[in-house]
């Protein structure tokens, strides 16, 4: 009998984390490695937030808390989903966990049964369908293709729904391509969701505040108030206030669910860190105006980045609306060969030859459940990037 679960013996190591810590890997044997795998942004967290750190320590807030978030940070949650996104809730009806992946993990948790179905559009953030398989659930797949922007048509999601389908997982700005639905984009997906009164929506908004010009961002809830009571809107603070290693996410939806995420919690990790939660107070009720700035940065990374790309023979690269990756197709470029002989069969063989040739980690297309392409994270710096691309272009270019 194997001492390893059965359910775990279905479920990947996180790809994206891999990638990473190869390129570091390599970079330590000395080996000159630009990373464009990895998913968050290179600025430093704001010093207002850190100084809101500091003092909670100093005033000793370093015990316990509640176990799903401190009241001013439920409160801070709710001010903040109804200032940016028009939605009202009580305290009672939000959660506060270790990052967004935990929110997302006790929600899956604390609803699947074996055989209950969760629909994902593909391509998507390499844990979702991981997370899916842990908590006993069955993933459904449905791929958005790039004939139109990786995004989902309502009737896609029409025939993706079975008597079994427990959640839709939207996510928007997405990881990795970075597309964003429109307000009449999201309707004509929660139209659908109306007819199937069954199916509940876990909105991941990760990248809300990480869109383009030209990109108005909005949510489930808010697009169709038919669907507020069984929405659960999750979101955090690791990519827009770049504190990932806080680790701070948050979800708000019916109390019914937040409780049963609770009980999930209370009987793994407890509350989030204490200090982490009063940094994320001050992350939500401080000012706000830093954000356009990076999100300046961004665009700017962005159309440096599409711009290389696009160039490139065998490539498509779209425009994303939002987040800090580009997701561009090398259907093009399969079946080429490269100087040293390698053959290009797929989208994971042409990351590994693109690392080992030009020093260039990205990560490759299959992870996200959409091939042949490869995720790109323009979240370091100008420089980086337009050699990365460099090196890319040459590296395409020497395929035969
Ligand atoms: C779409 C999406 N959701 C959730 C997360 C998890 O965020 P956190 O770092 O807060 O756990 C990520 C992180 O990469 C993400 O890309």
């Amino acid at each position: 009998m194997a001492f390893i679960s059965d359910t775990l013996s279905r479920v990947k190591p996180s790809p994206t984390i891999a990638v990473s810590n190869l390129a570091a890997e390599l970079k330590a044997a000395g080996k000159d490695v630009i990373g464009l795998g990895a998913g968050e942004p290179d600025f430093d967290t704001p010093d207002h937030i850190k100084a809101a750190a500091k003092a909670a320590i100093d005033a000793g807030k370093t015990k316990y808390t509640a176990v799903d978030g401190i009241p001013e940070l439920k409160q801070a949650i709710c001010a903040k989903l109804k200032r940016d996104n028009g939605l009202s809730y009580e305290p009672a009806q939000v959660s506060v966990g270790t990052g967004g992946k935990q929110i997302l993990y006790n929600a899956l948790m604390a609803t699947l049964n074996p055989g209950d179905e969760v629909v994902i559009p593909a391509p998507y953030w390499v844990s979702y369908p991981d997370m899916v398989l842990l908590a006993g659930g069955t993933p459904v797949s449905v791929e958005a293709t790039l004939e139109n922007d990786f995004k989902l048509t309502p009737e896609q999601l029409e025939a993706a729904i079975t008597p079994k389908t427990k959640w839709f997982i939207f996510n928007s700005p997405s990881n990795p391509t970075g597309a964003g639905y429109s307000h009449d984009e999201l309707k004509a997906l929660t139209d659908v969701l109306m007819r199937h009164p069954h199916v509940w929506v876990m909105t991941d908004d990760m990248y809300e505040h990480l869109s383009y010009e030209g990109f108005t961002f909005c949510t489930p809830a808010e697009v169709e108030p038919g669907l507020y009571e069984r929405t659960l809107t999750c979101n955090g603070v690791s990519k827009a206030y770049a504190m990932t290693g806080w680790r701070i996410g948050y979800a708000a939806g019916p109390k019914e669910l937040i409780a049963a995420m609770r009980k999930i919690q209370s009987q793994s990790t407890s509350n989030p860190c204490s200090v982490s939660q009063w940094a994320a107070v001050e992350a939500l009720n401080g000012p706000q105006g830093f954000l356009d700035d990076w999100r300046k940065v961004f665009q700017r990374r962005r159309d440096l980045v599409v711009s290389m790309l696009s160039k490139i023979d065998g490539m498509t690269c779209p425009t994303p609306d939002g987040a800090f990756y580009v997701y561009p197709s090398i259907a093009g470029l399969i079946g080429k060969t490269t100087p040293t002989g390698v053959k290009i069969e797929n989208d994971e063989i042409f990351a590994k030859a693109l690392l080992e040739e030009k020093g260039v980690a990205v990560v490759f297309g299959a992870a996200f459940g959409l091939s042949p392409c490869f995720r790109v994270s323009y979240a370091t710096s100008d420089e980086a990037l337009t050699e990365a691309c460099t090196r890319i272009q040459d590296f395409c270019a020497s395929l035969s």
